[in-house]
């Protein structure tokens, strides 16, 4: 498995991954909207045998401290279960880190984002219409910096059904 940085090209290949592992356009449709607003900050594509597997995006969250969304991560049914998402996550996470965001926020299920040190608690004090259970964050470089305030995500995410 091999993991780069999305290129002019791949945006054909990663539409049809998404929409294959959500099993409809609205992953997909995000992603290409996220793209065309120029918010695709961080796009990370893993591939095995020349074939796009699993993608993984990051965009700026309007927060109060430099904050991102992890959002969507998806990988190709057939090569679920070995380590694939996690090697996407894990790089996509020391990419922020190292460009000095301070948190990624993510909706997804706690029981698979928690490995890598997403939580809700870290969360929960952020208004959001995503806020929840299944809403987690990151902090990056430290604590966060502040506990409160609000957490609006790039207006790609308000056509997501
Ligand atoms: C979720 C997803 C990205 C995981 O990718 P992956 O490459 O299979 O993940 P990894 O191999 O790194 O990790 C697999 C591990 O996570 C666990 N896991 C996978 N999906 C999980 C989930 N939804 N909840 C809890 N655990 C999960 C597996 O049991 C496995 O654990 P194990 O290694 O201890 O057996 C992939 O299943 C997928 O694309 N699903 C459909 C799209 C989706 O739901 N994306 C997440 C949106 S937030």
């Amino acid at each position: 498995m091999f993991l780069r940085d999305e290129a002019p090209g791949d945006e054909a290949a990663i539409r049809a991954l998404l929409r294959d592992c959500f099993g409809g356009p609205d992953e997909a449709d995000l992603v290409d909207h996220l793209r065309a607003a120029g918010d695709a900050l961080v796009s990370l594509i893993a591939e095995e045998d020349d074939a796009i597997v699993g993608h993984v995006l990051l965009s700026p969250l309007a927060a109060p401290f430099p904050a991102l969304a992890l959002a969507p991560l998806g990988v190709a049914e057939g090569y679920r279960r070995q380590g694939i998402g996690d090697a996407l996550v894990r790089a996509a996470v020391a990419r922020a880190a190292a460009m000095g965001w301070r948190a990624i926020f993510v909706l997804g299920d706690p029981a698979y984002y928690q490995r890598f040190g997403f939580a809700a608690e870290h969360a929960a004090g952020f208004a959001s219409p995503y806020a929840g259970a299944h809403f987690m964050a990151l902090p990056l470089g430290g604590d966060l910096p502040v506990l409160r305030g609000a957490i609006r995500h790039a207006p790609a995410f308000a056509d997501l059904g």
